[in-house]
């Protein structure tokens, strides 16, 4: 991958302007009960109430946007994603009238190619194995002359992802550290860049699935995932990566705290069950792993000083059909 310039605070304020007028701010809440329970305040950023339910609308956004402004003649973009970036980046190109196709796995639920069709982006079936989406991808994007935009390696979305850390910094001044559920790490990596830029003393935390094992490399200062990349077997399909990517890994090397949250299936439904029940949050279990890490031990045993702390609830699409405690 060509090396790109890593992104900055000012990169991010031009992703904010860019995507304000057509994301939601979205709302930081507190809980009383959870203060008491943790001994410390929490100040939950409800990226749950995102447009298209979840925070990648952001950094999908601000891509599109990007392409447009650098290129105005750009056809469209392209991506594979089942998830909440192919949702996402349907939603985005919509909204600045761009054409966009999502290559989908067959036996992906219809469920998910409904959501994706439904922002009017065209659906591409391919075989359900990763070299077949990428074929499939790289065929698209030749054909129609559309942009691939990943999920997480690219400076568009990291910047997009960092305006969460942003805002948040805006709506909560005085938080001490950040807990961010992490997949490739875009969302960590931009609110990092962010947060770190704003308030250098502040702590980032990542919160991953268990069995992602991030923090032996994180303490090595290399990728020591076994190749090819693999995804992780858990309920949270948001952050099932076993790898950080190329661009985000360094930044995190630099900016994210070495301790890292691995959090098991279990605890990701108790983290989404208190979030149903005492906060009325529709989270999915991304969320409800950054939900459970702040009531974990591990974070108990931490500097007392450590009082205000942000927790990302990163998404809230889940399937209410087969909510995982059924
Ligand atoms: C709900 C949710 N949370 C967290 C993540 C992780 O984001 P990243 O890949 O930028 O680490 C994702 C990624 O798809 C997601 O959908």
């Amino acid at each position: 991958m060509a090396a790109a310039a890593r992104v900055t605070l000012a990169d991010v304020y031009r992703a904010h302007e860019r995507i304000m007028p057509y994301i939601h701010k979205t709302p930081v809440f507190t809980n009383a009960t959870f203060d008491k329970l943790i001994g410390r305040n929490a100040f939950f950023k409800a990226e749950n109430l995102q447009k298209t339910g979840s925070f990648k609308a952001r950094g999908a956004l601000n891509a599109v946007m990007s392409l447009r402004e650098r290129n105005a003649n750009a056809a469209g973009v392209v991506t594979h994603s089942t998830g909440n970036h192919g949702q996402a980046l349907a939603w985005a190109a919509q909204t600045v009238g761009l054409k966009c196709a999502v290559i989908v796995p067959r036996d992906t639920p219809q469920v998910k190619k409904d959501a994706i069709t439904s922002y009017g982006a065209e659906l591409v079936l391919c075989e359900p194995t990763p070299q077949s989406r990428q074929e499939t991808c790289q065929r698209v994007a030749e054909e129609q002359g559309l942009e691939f935009v990943p999920p997480f390696d690219h400076h568009d979305v990291i910047a997009g992802q960092g305006t969460i850390g942003m805002e948040l910094l805006k709506q909560a001044p005085d938080l001490d550290a950040i807990l961010v559920p992490v997949s490739g790490g875009g969302m960590a990596s931009g609110i990092a860049i962010a947060a770190k830029a704003m308030k250098p003393d502040i702590k980032i935390y990542l919160v991953e699935a268990e069995g992602k094992m991030c923090e032996k490399s994180l303490r090595a200062g290399e990728r020591l995932w076994p190749n090819p990349p693999r995804f992780l077997n858990t309920i949270a399909d948001g952050i099932r990566m076993q790898h950080l990517g190329h661009l985000t890994f360094p930044i995190l090397v630099d900016l994210a705290e070495k301790d890292v949250f691995s959090i098991s299936d279990a605890d990701m439904i108790k983290g989404m069950k208190f979030a149903f029940e005492r906060m009325k949050l529709v989270i999915e279990a991304a969320s409800g792993a950054a939900v459970v890490a702040a009531m974990s031990d591990k974070l108990a045993a931490m500097d007392k000083d450590m009082k205000n702390i942000g927790v990302i609830l990163c998404g809230g699409n889940v399937d209410i059909d087969k909510l995982p405690w059924y």
